[in-house]
């Protein structure tokens, strides 16, 4: 069968089948620390005493305004799909960017739009990118006999290499992934350089930029591409209202771009019937709440000096970090895979292997009484690889 994403187009149908799985239920990485379906009680978080490090949510949030916002649009917008307010949360994103309202799509989470994206490049041809980044919505056609990623190696810092991205432009590529800062590296690329970058390779492509971490970092703005819509540049830029917001379960992304490209890769889903009244009100509440935004700045960057002093303190090194995780160099102390499980059974869950990168292992910052237990547990798990692979 010939890969023909246009046929595949209704929600549900494309993604569903990819990054949430065959049942078109959820990935088995995001269960990691759910309840058994039997188990008498439902936990909507972590199951209590579990420090869920794996997925780089913010548990701080929702903020106390966001949830008196969702108590609201549930009770008196539940019954109702939820245009209304999703026109307005679209006007807002459109007004504080200096766009219109047609440049601004909105979906449940930035992976759907992302992954509308990834279909409907690989319609034109191939997806390129770095050899590490977070590629999942950029992978997702390949379930459907779409192209594979084509991938260029980082440089021997993990940053993603611009120039040999760029040179590996020709008539093939119809798109251009980065992830920045990048996961899982959490390293930031030089703004003046990615946009040179942005610039260049637009003119012979469309370059997407995921900003899923950049209200994390204090001076965002400064590394926002977004300015590069207005310019007239062949740019899309993802963000979400997964990460700093707190919201990671409540579902809101968007990606903003030309008209002609929203309009575009809107034909690959139906990002709009996808969004709802309680995710909505608490981004709408969010978007703006300049004081939550501190709060969780703080307790990333408290998070992040507890976590890169317990890598020191155990002989280890670190990337360093511009989001709410840790790209950790496990050295010659045992493999990221085998680091998880030794976590685990201290009920501490982070990332296993990425890739070829055995040896690299990503915790994300959480609630600080979690991240202590990262910490105490960090001896214990590394001290009992290194007896197993005595014995
Ligand atoms: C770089 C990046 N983009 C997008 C996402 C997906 O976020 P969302 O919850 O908006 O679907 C993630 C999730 O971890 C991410 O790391």
């Amino acid at each position: 069968m010939t890969y023909n994403p246009s046929r595949r187009l209704f929600l549900g149908g494309s993604l569903a089948t990819t990054a949430l799985g065959a049942s078109g239920i959820i990935a088995p990485m995001s269960l990691a620390s759910a309840a058994p379906a039997s188990a008498n009680k439902i936990y909507y978080g972590p199951k209590p005493g579990i420090a869920k490090l794996n997925a780089n949510e913010n548990p701080y949030g929702p903020s106390p305004e966001a949830i008196k916002a969702i108590t609201e649009a549930a009770s008196s917008g539940g019954a109702y799909y939820a245009y209304t307010a999703g026109m307005y949360l679209t006007d807002m994103i459109a007004e504080q960017n200096n766009l219109q309202r047609e440049n601004v799509s909105i979906t449940a989470g930035s992976s759907l739009i992302l992954a509308f994206a990834a279909y409907a490049a690989t319609s034109k041809g191939v997806i390129l990118g770095p050899d590490l980044f977070w590629d999942t919505t950029s992978m997702a056609p390949i379930s459907q006999g779409g192209p594979s990623i084509r991938r260029i190696p980082n440089t021997a810092d993990l940053d993603i290499d611009l120039e040999a991205l760029y040179n590996a432009i020709d008539s093939d590529v119809a798109m251009v992934h980065i992830c920045n800062p990048n996961n899982p590296t959490g390293k930031i690329l030089d703004p003046k350089k990615l946009r040179e970058f942005c610039i260049k390779a637009s003119k012979k492509t469309l370059v997407l930029v995921d900003e899923a971490y950049n209200e994390l970092m204090e001076d965002g703005p400064k590394h926002s591409m977004i300015p590069l819509i207005n310019e007239g540049h062949n740019v899309i830029v993802a963000r979400t209202f997964s990460k700093i917001y707190g919201l990671a379960g409540m579902r809101i992304g968007y990606m903003l771009g030309s008209e002609d490209n929203m309009t575009w890769i809107n034909k690959y889903g139906l990002g709009g019937y996808s969004i709802n009244q309680a995710g909505l009100a608490a981004a709408i509440t969010s978007y703006n709440d300049e004081s939550f935004k501190s709060f969780s700045r703080e307790k990333v960057v408290e998070a992040k000096d507890m976590i890169m002093t317990a890598v020191k303190e155990n002989g280890l090194a670190a990337l360093p970090s511009s989001t709410n995780f840790v790209f950790v160099d496990l050295g010659d102390r045992g493999d990221a895979n085998a680091f998880q499980k030794a976590m685990a059974n201290y009920d501490v869950h982070i990332r296993g292997q990425y890739r070829t990168y055995q040896l690299w292992s990503r915790v994300s910052t959480g609630r600080i009484e979690h991240v202590q237990m990262y910490v105490d547990a960090m001896p214990k798990a590394l001290d009992d690889m290194h007896k197993a692979i005595k014995a």
